[in-house]
């Protein structure tokens, strides 16, 4: 397939491409690179061996936008690209729409325009909210998540069903996922946040290489087994594959019209503690840390139902705590300034 790859130079993008190139599809990747580095593209390439072609634009520039579709017939579209800090999205709320929603309704009409209509759409758990019990499933309702970053998502899986009620050729997927972390074994692509990692492992990788000096625990009250939050991990190329797992089923399933969500997670909650010790031991270094207060929306604990990925899409999260451990460190250890060469 031809496959349009916004956001593919961050993070889940760039491995997402890898595989996408893996399982020789075509790609073009679509990025204003605000937040990523060509460099990913080039190293996946050369990790592949095989091409792909860049364009640098804004989702929101729908006239950029609308000459890829006239240059290339699209089979598809993942759409990753979006403004993720939770914590800055209270700061900056209208940016957040302003990229997050208004640019996914920018690719939707281009995409309607030019009658393509596989969307593969970056969801997240927060969609879940407060209101839902844990394990989340599909089933359950769309939360009122307490960021702007989250009710981003509510809004575009909304805007994606009602799409689908006006368009009946509409196929779309909604993937959440849980919490990505660790990056390709080979240590030559991983996540290079700009400033101050917001997640936990890139901000545990930095201390470890030296670029900072401790972590904050953000809580070591909360009502669980050992006091911090907990979170469900997934290694990025098991996320990855999952893009590819989607596709698949797209093509298997060619009667398929609507939305379908679908969580990716491994069905497991692992603590903050855990992860710095499971750190600790993979790369035989200490990591200081102090707790720090709670931030405020952070939520207890909450892990994934993973069972209708499992049995629809036939994915699983199959890689190990102690492979996202040695992969980021690989990648951090070999990469102490990200893409900054
Ligand atoms: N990383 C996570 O923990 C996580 C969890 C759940 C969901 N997600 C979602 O997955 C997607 C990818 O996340 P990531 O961690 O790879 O983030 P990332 O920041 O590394 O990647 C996002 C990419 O989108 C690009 N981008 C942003 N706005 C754009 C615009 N207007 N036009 C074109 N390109 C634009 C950025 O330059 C970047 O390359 C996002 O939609 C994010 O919300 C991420």
């Amino acid at each position: 397939m031809k496959v349009l790859v916004t956001g593919g130079a961050g993070y889940i993008g760039s491995h997402t491409v890898l595989c996408l190139l893996q399982s020789n599809h075509q790609v073009i990747v679509y990025d204003n690179l605000c937040n990523s580095s060509e460099e990913s593209l080039t190293r996946v390439q050369k990790l592949t061996g095989k091409q792909l072609e860049f364009v640098e634009g804004d989702i929101r520039d729908t006239t950029k936008l609308d000459a890829v579709f006239d240059n290339h017939k699209i089979d598809a579209v993942i759409h990753f690209s979006a403004l993720k800090a939770v914590g800055e999205s209270a700061q900056i709320p209208l940016s957040y729409y302003q990229n997050n929603v208004h640019g996914s309704v920018c690719l939707l009409e281009v995409m309607q325009k030019h009658q393509v209509q596989n969307f593969i759409f970056s969801s997240s758990a927060t969609v879940y909210g407060e209101e839902n019990d844990i394990p989340y499933v599909e089933t359950m309702k769309l939360g009122t998540p307490s960021s702007a970053y989250g009710a981003s998502k509510v809004m575009v899986e909304r805007i994606m069903a009602d799409q689908a009620l006006a368009n009946n050729k509409f196929r779309g997927v909604s993937l959440r996922y849980f919490n990505p972390i660790g990056a390709h074994p080979s240590g030559i692509i991983g996540e290079d946040p700009k400033g101050i990692p917001n997640n936990l492992l890139p901000f545990v990788a930095q201390v470890a290489v030296g670029k900072r000096d401790k972590l904050s625990i953000f809580g070591d009250d909360y009502d669980t087994e050992d006091g911090s939050c907990e979170r469900d991990y997934l290694h990025v190329m098991d996320l990855a594959e999952g893009h590819v797992a989607a596709l698949d089923w797209l093509n298997a399933n060619s009667d398929f019209t609507g939305v379908e969500a679908f969580n990716l997670g491994t069905g497991k909650g692992i603590s903050v503690f855990k992860i710095v010790a499971a750190f600790e031991k993979a790369v035989h270094k200490t990591i200081p840390y102090h707790v720090s207060p709670r931030r405020s929306g952070d939520l207890s604990a909450f892990w994934a139902n993973a069972q209708k990925a499992s049995s629809q899409l036939n994915w699983q999260a199959k890689r190990s705590l102690n492979d996202m451990m040695e992969d980021t460190w690989r990648w951090q250890s070999n990469n102490p300034n990200g893409y900054d060469v």
